[in-house]
């Protein structure tokens, strides 16, 4: 459309929205795809989360797709092992990590983006651990290069372990050298394995920016057994969602393979107490810390 005067150019934008609800790229991106080259593709594909491969159109046609595929797999196992073996097993996954890593060098960049941000879900395990007794493990679910499991374990010195799952194994092993001889467990693998052969009771669950990658059964299911199999649990949660989505009982793709989730629903469906909730706008999304405990006695 780059010879059309501006308003031509507005009017078709506007009857293409109107008409097909989405970017033209969405329509066209799985025949594009197909010429582009792979070598491309990999390289906007291993750094999908960070956005630091190709940019241009192509790229977008690229992501677009991803996303497309991703979304509408045909069942959930698809779904899932996207997750794992496309996406956060392997290499996007380990860029993200490292870009974190590399990004939060930077102190003003650490205290503003990654640790004030997580403050309040901070605040919500302190007054738990204030109020409640027989808490002694701290399980990260989705550590990625462990920053967060390490400020927790500065933070809560009664806690007696620290444990860091992740799917990624380079980066899991990359932690275990890192926090070598410290109080920081790292494991690889799924939480709902290491729930029901290494987990004890009196542990509370922590979630940053991981469950959006969980569907909304995969969510459920993960909700359902802590409480099965958890005498004393709590679930601590921190995640972006679409804003104004807490209306909303249907979890929803929110683009880059994550969803929107409504936590505060799906843990009172799954008879959690909520403990603390704190939600504040974050650009374009909401910013979610909440901290539910299972109920004693549930089923
Ligand atoms: C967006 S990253 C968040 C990493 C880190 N918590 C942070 O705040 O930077 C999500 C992580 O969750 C992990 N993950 C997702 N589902 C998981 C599961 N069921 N078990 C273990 N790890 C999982 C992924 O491997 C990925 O590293």
């Amino acid at each position: 459309m780059d010879g059309c005067p501006g308003g031509i150019r507005r009017t078709l934008k506007k009857v293409w929205y109107a008409l097909c609800g989405d970017r033209p790229y969405v329509y066209i991106g799985r025949f594009i795809v197909r010429i582009l080259p792979q070598s491309f593709q990999a390289r906007v594909r291993d750094e999908f989360f960070t956005a630091r491969g190709p940019t241009g159109v192509f790229a977008d046609i690229v992501r677009a797709e991803v996303n497309r595929q991703h979304y509408s797999a045909d069942s959930e196992e698809e779904v899932r092992r996207h997750t794992r073996e496309l996406f956060w097993g392997s290499t996007p996954g380990k860029r993200w990590h490292d870009l974190g890593k590399e990004r939060f060098r930077d102190v003003d960049a650490y205290h503003t983006e990654f640790l004030g941000p997580r403050r309040p879900l901070i605040h919500h395990l302190s007054d738990l651990l204030a109020t409640t007794e027989g808490y002694q493990t701290i399980c990260e679910i989705g550590t990625g290069n462990g920053m967060f499991l390490h400020v927790l374990s500065e933070e809560f010195p009664s806690i007696r372990r620290f444990v860091g799952m992740d799917f990624n194994k380079e980066q899991i092993l990359e932690n275990q050298v890192a926090y070598e001889g410290s109080r920081l467990k790292f494991i690889q693998g799924e939480v709902v394995d290491w729930i029901q052969s290494g987990c004890v009771d009196g542990t509370i669950f922590v979630g940053c920016e991981t469950f959006e990658f969980f569907t909304q059964k995969e969510l459920e299911e993960l909700f359902r057994l802590v409480r099965q199999a958890v005498e004393l649990a709590a679930i601590a949660i921190f995640a972006l969602n679409r804003t104004g989505f807490d209306g909303e009982t249907v979890s929803q793709p929110r683009g880059s393979t994550a969803y929107s989730h409504n936590y505060d629903y799906l843990l009172k469906l799954h008879q959690y107490q909520i403990f603390r909730r704190h939600i504040e706008r974050a650009g374009a999304y909401d910013r979610v810390c909440m901290l539910a405990v299972a109920q004693p006695g549930g089923w």
